[in-house]
């Protein structure tokens, strides 16, 4: 019916913006046309002030943030290096939603990293070494042979070698941006985000704790 909000600040599941998140993530994942519920859209942006993109797999998530994990080497942990502030997107099709975070990312403790190795699937695990994320190489060959000689390595000694540089990050949100988009109708948008110091109250409505929520157009 036109005019009826799939997404309103007076239905919403939760007012804290981490639950909130988490209802979405649950019926993403329960449907079974997304085959990728944890798949994000990373946005980053170095001292070249040129941002850039790429998907990533986000791991758990609580109310302390999102995890993740890439090369040390890449392009991102460089930015990332350089300037901590970035973007989460996640889309998800077939429930016409997409909600974008903004935060900033902070590196794990390297043992926290090495505990998320150490439970990854040793497929995984093999991957993850012979990876040499961004760097320009002659063929593909090259990455082949490393794969199974660690493979060779691991069926005899049973053992991973520790990834000098495998590591997580924690992407901390310091604001929600939940789209719902409806067909044949206006779609619909709240941000979720910290209060301001002296913010003129009767344009927000109060979220739980610090957070306020805002209508925007879509
Ligand atoms: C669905 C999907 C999930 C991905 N997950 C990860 C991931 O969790 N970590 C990662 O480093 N790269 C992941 N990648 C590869 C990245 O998109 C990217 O190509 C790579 O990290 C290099 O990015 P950079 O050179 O910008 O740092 C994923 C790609 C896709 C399509």
């Amino acid at each position: 019916m036109p005019g009826t909000s799939k997404l309103d600040i007076s239905t919403l599941e939760s007012r804290d913006p981490f639950k909130q998140f988490n209802c979405w993530f649950l019926e993403a994942k329960q449907n079974k046309n997304i085959k990728n519920p944890n798949a994000a859209c990373l946005a980053t942006c170095g001292l070249d002030g040129h941002p850039s993109c790429r998907m990533i797999q986000v791991g758990d998530f609580s109310d302390k943030g999102f995890l993740f994990f890439t090369n040390y080497d890449s392009k991102k942990a460089k930015e990332l290096s350089q300037n901590k502030q970035c973007s989460l997107c996640f889309y998800w099709d077939h429930l016409d939603r997409q909600i974008v975070l903004k935060g900033r990312a902070e590196k794990i403790k390297e043992h926290e990293s090495m505990d998320y190795f150490s439970r990854c699937p040793v497929a995984q695990q093999i991957k993850s070494l012979s990876s040499v994320q961004g760097k320009i190489i002659k063929d593909k060959q090259e990455l082949v042979d490393r794969q199974q000689r660690l493979a060779k390595e691991f069926e005899t000694t049973k053992k991973m070698p520790v990834p000098e540089t495998y590591c997580g990050y924690l992407f901390i949100p310091d604001e929600f941006d939940f789209w719902q988009g409806n067909q044949d109708d206006i779609d619909d948008r709240l941000r979720f985000r910290k209060k301001h110091e002296h913010e003129d109250q009767e344009l927000v409505t109060p979220g739980e704790g610090f957070w306020v929520i805002e209508r925007l157009g879509a």
